[in-house]
């Protein structure tokens, strides 16, 4: 799958918007994703509104990006869906690489941007989208078309592989 080779994290958009298929098909991918005991803890709020992007830009000091990007997914966990803390954690990181995987393989850029553990930017998204008790946010992501040309990080390093042993 080389949309997987090709990602990598892209921060300047061009002005052209996503279409509804791409956006749906974009967030389809998210639900793809493999959760444990199946417990699927996941909701999104899918952001497109300019206005609101560049709001959603100050949740964090390093998500200026969302002021350019056509696209915001915001990775929500239903405690009432949940089988831990941890869990949602990790099957709302399965369900952003997805996301992400699957708009580089529309020929989309992306970029996860941070905001669990760190509380002011989980407090400012809980407050912005005014989240009931039992919704948690976790993190954004950012979405567009290219403005440059992709140069994915060689990260690739053998040195790193243990076969049957450390
Ligand atoms: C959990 C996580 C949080 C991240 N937070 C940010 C962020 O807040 N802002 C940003 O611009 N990039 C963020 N990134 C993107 C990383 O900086 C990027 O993945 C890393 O530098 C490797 O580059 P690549 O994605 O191009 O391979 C984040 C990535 C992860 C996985």
């Amino acid at each position: 799958m080389n949309a997987i080779f090709e990602r990598t994290s892209v921060r300047q958009y061009t002005d052209e918007t996503l279409s509804k298929e791409q956006i749906e098909q974009i967030v389809k991918a998210g639900f793809c994703a493999p959760s444990a005991v199946n417990a699927q803890p996941w909701e999104v709020i899918v952001v497109t509104d300019p206005k609101e992007l560049e709001e959603l830009s100050h949740f964090s000091p390093y998500a200026m990006c969302l002021k350019e990007a056509k696209l915001g997914v915001v990775l929500l966990a239903n405690r009432d869906h949940q089988f831990g803390d941890a869990y949602d954690v990790m099957d709302l990181s399965a369900m952003s690489e997805n996301m992400l995987v699957e708009a580089r393989s529309l020929g989309l850029g992306d970029v996860w941007l941070g905001g669990y553990p760190e509380q002011e930017r989980v407090e400012f998204l809980k407050t912005f989208f005014k989240l009931p008790e039992n919704i948690v946010p976790y993190w954004v992501l950012s979405f567009g078309h290219p403005l440059h040309e992709l140069k994915p990080k060689d990260k690739w390093d053998p040195k790193k592989v243990h076969y049957n042993t450390y």
